[in-house]
């Protein structure tokens, strides 16, 4: 377990935000990743049980109901501060629709075979063992059960414009104090397609989101650039090249 990713984000939960949402916009399209959420929640059954790994404040979920037909989605984090958040920014549906549960991603507390699916945003990208951590997911996983993996991406506009201002670019080690960091890479690709023994699909998304380049503005719900971007995902050659997030998809 990575105790210096640990006590960053318990320095983050343990921060006073007015406004929760407007704080993940700062980090994530928030219009980007409810596309996204939207388009994965398509693919369940009713009644889906979904492991969120890393689920920190939980918002993705936000927009689900708690009908009986509703999924149900357990929130794991190593950070359980983080919760705090996920039951502002839940409200009613935290502990009856979202539950949460402490846990580290490379020894999850399920036993085998129980999800329809792992759903998990830039969680990943921060553990070393990269391979373990999958074979979590696989683990327990159903056969038939869906994985989707959001990392960092590298893409080639992005290094440019850090090559141009002289800056160093990181793909893959520790940021320090702060935490260890991988983007999504073709190793990796290949990681998930032996472990889920199948072909693994691959999405571009967040092309007008860069928190690096101080363009955040699109992040916020309700924005219409945001909504733009969110239809970008469905460009891959576009996306390879611009986009900030690039996402792994497998069945099990
Ligand atoms: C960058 S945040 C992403 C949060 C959330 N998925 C989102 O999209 O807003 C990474 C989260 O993963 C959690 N995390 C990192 N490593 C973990 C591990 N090994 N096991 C469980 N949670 C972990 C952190 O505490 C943090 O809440």
């Amino acid at each position: 377990m990575n105790e210096t990713e640990k006590r960053s984000r318990l320095a983050v939960a343990q921060a006073d935000f007015h406004e929760p949402l407007a704080e993940v916009a700062k980090h994530h399209s928030v219009e980007v990743m409810d596309h996204e959420v939207s388009v994965f929640l398509k693919q369940m059954p009713s009644k889906a049980r979904i492991l969120d790994i890393g689920g920190c404040w939980g918002w993705h979920w936000r927009k689900m109901d708690a009908s009986a037909w509703s999924p149900r989605v357990i929130l794991l984090d190593f950070v359980p501060q983080n919760f705090k958040y996920a039951e502002v920014i839940l409200g009613s549906i935290f502990h009856r629709s979202v539950l949460p549960i402490e846990g580290d991603a490379q020894n999850l507390p399920f036993e085998d075979n129980l999800f329809d699916a792992v759903w998990t945003v830039q969680t990943f990208q921060h553990i070393r063992d990269f391979d373990r951590a999958c074979r979590e997911a696989w683990r327990v996983l159903k056969p038939g059960g869906k994985f989707i993996n959001y990392s960092l991406h590298a893409p080639v506009f992005l290094k440019l414009i850090y090559w141009i201002c002289g800056k160093k670019f990181h793909l893959k080690g520790e940021v320090p104090g702060r935490f260890y960091l991988r983007r999504a890479d073709a190793e990796q690709k290949k990681t998930v397609e032996t472990i889920f023994r199948g072909p693994v699909e691959e999405r571009f998304t967040e092309c007008l989101f860069h928190p690096d380049l101080r363009f955040t503005f699109s992040g916020k719900e309700g924005s219409l650039l945001g909504d733009l971007d969110a239809q970008l995902g469905a460009f891959p050659r576009l996306g390879s090249l611009i986009a900030r997030q690039r996402s792994f998809f497998a069945v099990k």
